[in-house]
């Protein structure tokens, strides 16, 4: 249950996506205001909540409101154009919920202050339809209850999860947040290889899709791990056994991923500075 004033600032793609799980968690739109200049996203909920208030600038806010939390959700390019005019909340209680990426605590409490209550985050994109995860990382600043505010304000988009050592972000960035394109990629193999195989694309495309979204529903629904999941749908001798020995080849996918996740993490910490 979400409670208190929310400011949202900045409402594309990943905004939008939180804004409609707030909603639907039953935030209020009298609760929450928005700060975006031209976003779709933003026109289109405003369409649906007429109470919402959407303001094209931070200088339309009233005087006296005072959110209980910001969120952060402009792109990283905008982020030290826009943050410095909300440092004026760091001294009333409010929680700021970064989810920019790859932009630091340190980075986030220089321009708001030293002693801003600050959390870090970071979503995936199927937080647009609640079935993202976000991993949180607060400032020692950050009190129980302004972390349980920003847990529940990205619970609404899917699982949470913290880390209190900051460096884990750019592997967190590397396996979940860039995580949907490698799934994404799989779809598209498996569609390129049933075609190859003799397969009408179409029907290949279907197959590939259906295969790669059930998988990942019957992982969420079973309290057994993968791997017991992927023994069990391997007879010995079998079609699945014979194509595994591919994919688990000195060569195959966990070393390939590997390397891909190693080079996602190393470009987080580069693009960080
Ligand atoms: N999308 C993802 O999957 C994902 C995953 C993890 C983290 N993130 C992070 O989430 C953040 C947002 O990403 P996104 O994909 O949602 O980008 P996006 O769709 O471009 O959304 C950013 C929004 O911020 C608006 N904006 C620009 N200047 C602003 C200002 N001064 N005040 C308020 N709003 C302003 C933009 O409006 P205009 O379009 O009019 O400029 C745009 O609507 C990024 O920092 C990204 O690193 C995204």
């Amino acid at each position: 249950m979400i409670e208190g004033t929310i400011l949202l600032v900045g409402c594309g793609k990943m905004g939008g996506a939180l804004l409609k799980g707030w909603f639907a968690q039953g935030l209020s739109p009298v609760d929450i205001m928005i700060v975006e200049p031209a976003g779709r996203a933003a026109v289109e909920t405003a369409e649906d909540h007429p109470a919402l208030s959407v303001l094209t600038d931070a200088s339309e806010l009233p005087s006296d409101f005072t959110p209980d939390a910001i969120v952060f959700a402009v792109k990283p390019q905008a982020a030290a154009d826009v943050i410095p005019t909300y440092a004026r909340f760091a001294e009333g209680g409010t929680v700021y919920l970064s989810i920019i990426a790859g932009m630091s605590l340190q980075k986030l409490q220089e321009i708001l202050g030293s002693e801003a209550a600050v959390v870090r985050a970071m979503p995936n994109t199927p937080a647009a339809i609640g079935r993202g995860i976000s991993v949180l990382c607060p400032a020692e600043s950050v009190g129980p209850s302004q972390k349980r505010v920003c847990k529940v304000l990205l619970a609404a988009a899917g699982q949470t999860a913290w880390i209190t050592d900051e460096s884990d972000m750019d592997a967190v960035t590397a396996v979940s947040g860039s995580g949907p394109a490698y799934v994404f990629l799989l779809a598209e193999a498996l569609t390129e290889a049933g075609i190859s195989a003799g397969l009408a694309p179409d029907l290949a495309e279907q197959l590939a899709q259906a295969t790669v979204s059930g998988a990942g529903a019957l992982l969420e629904a079973e309290t057994l791990s993968a791997s017991t999941l992927r023994e069990n749908v391997t007879s010995p001798g079998g079609t699945t056994e014979a194509a595994l020995k591919v994919l688990m080849a000195e060569d195959g996918l966990p070393p390939l991923l590997q390397r891909a996740v190693d080079v996602a993490t190393k470009r987080s910490k580069d693009l960080a500075g």
